[in-house]
C-alpha cells in the first residue's frame, strides 16, 4: 500500500473510530473486523482470489491490545507535518525518510456528542476564535445561528444549531463526528474530499443523505469483493447501504455528508441470523 493511505486507514480505523462498526479493509486484502471487545486482523479474508486459494489469513486480538499496536505504528511512522486527517490538499507529505512526529494529530479527538452539539455541557460550536475557521471551499456557507425561544421550564432542554455552518468549520476529512445521539439512532456527518482511505464492510445498513456537492460510491459485494454497484449521490440524495456490502466513497471537491446510524449492539446478530433484512427500506 501507498504509505499516505496506510497510516490514513489504520490511524481512523484504530485510533479513531474503535474499529468502527463491522469491517475496515485498508484494500482490497487486509483490513479488520470489530467484534465488539475484540478485532480480527485478516488478510485476504474478504477477497474472492485469496479465499480459492486458500492464503487467507485472520488473527483475533483484544481491542486494546490492537488499538495501542496500531497507534503506536501510526505515531512512529507518521512524519512531520503530515496530518492524517486533512485533505491532501491541506497536509505536508508523509512520504520520505522518517523525520519528526505529528502526534496530536494523529490522537486528535473525534467529535461525539452526549446528546447534541451545542447542549450544555456537550460538545461546543465551533468560531474563528476556537481554532475552526471556515474551509476554502465552504466560504458561501451562511453563518447565523437560529433563535431558541423554549418555554419557561424547558430552557437548557430544547436546542438548535446550524449544522451547515458547523460542517463548514471542519478541519478533518472521512472522520464522521456524532454531532446528535437519540438512543441508538446516531447522527454523524462528516465532509469528505478526495477519497475515503479506507473499504467498509457494513454490519448493519447504514442511510446516506447528501448534504451539499457530489459523492461518488463504488460498492461491491462485502465477501467477495465483486463489483455491485457505482452510486453518484447528488444535494438532497438520500441512500440506505445494504449490510451486505462494503464501499468506498470518492469526493471530487469537498462536500458535506450525513451518516446516519443505528448503534444497537444488537444489529450484527440480527441482520447475519436473517431476522432483519440487509435493507432497510424495499420500494
Ligand atoms: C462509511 O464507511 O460509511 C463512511 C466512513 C467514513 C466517512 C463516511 C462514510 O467519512
Ligand atoms: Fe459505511
Amino acid at each position: 500500500m501507498s504509505v499516505d493511505s496506510f497510516l490514513r486507514a489504520i490511524i481512523r480505523d484504530a485510533v479513531a473510530w474503535d474499529f468502527f462498526y463491522g469491517i475496515i479493509n485498508f484494500d482490497g486484502v487486509v483490513g479488520t473486523v470489530n467484534h465488539y471487545g475484540t478485532v480480527d486482523m485478516f488478510a485476504g479474508r474478504y477477497n474472492d482470489a485469496y479465499r480459492k486459494a486458500e492464503l487467507d489469513h485472520v488473527e483475533n486480538f483484544p481491542t486494546a491490545q490492537i488499538k495501542e499496536t496500531f497507534r503506536a505504528m501510526g505515531e512512529d511512522w507518521t512524519n512531520e507535518g503530515f496530518d492524517p486527517f486533512a485533505s491532501p490538499a491541506e497536509t505536508g507529505s508523509a512520504f520520505g525518510r522518517r523525520h519528526g512526529q505529528n502526534n496530536d494529530k494523529v490522537n486528535q479527538r473525534r467529535i461525539a456528542a452526549k446528546r447534541m452539539v451545542s447542549m450544555p455541557g456537550d460538545e461546543a460550536l465551533r468560531s474563528d476564535a476556537s481554532g475552526f475557521p471556515i474551509n476554502r471551499a465552504f466560504l458561501d456557507v451562511a453563518q447565523d445561528e437560529p433563535t431558541v425561544k423554549a418555554e419557561p421550564g424547558f430552557e437548557g432542554e430544547v436546542q438548535a444549531f446550524n449544522l451547515f455552518a458547523y460542517l463548514s468549520r471542519s478541519q478533518v476529512t472521512w472522520n464522521p463526528s456524532v454531532v446528535s445521539v437519540c438512543k441508538n439512532s446516531l447522527y454523524c456527518p462528516t465532509t469528505e474530499e478526495y477519497i475515503l482511505p479506507v473499504i467498509h464492510g457494513n454490519d448493519r445498513y447504514e442511510w446516506f443523505i447528501q448534504l451539499s456537492d457530489e459523492i461518488h460510491w463504488s460498492v461491491e459485494d462485502r465477501d467477495s469483493g465483486a463489483v455491485r454497484a457505482r452510486v453518484v449521490m447528488k444535494p438532497g440524495d438520500v441512500a440506505a447501504m445494504p449490510a451486505d456490502i462494503r464501499h468506498q466513497g470518492y469526493a471530487p471537491k469537498r462536500a458535506m455528508l450525513l451518516v446516519w446510524e443505528n448503534a444497537s449492539p444488537d444489529m450484527p446478530e440480527l441482520v447475519s441470523s436473517g431476522k432483519l433484512p440487509v435493507v432497510p427500506v424495499q420500494f
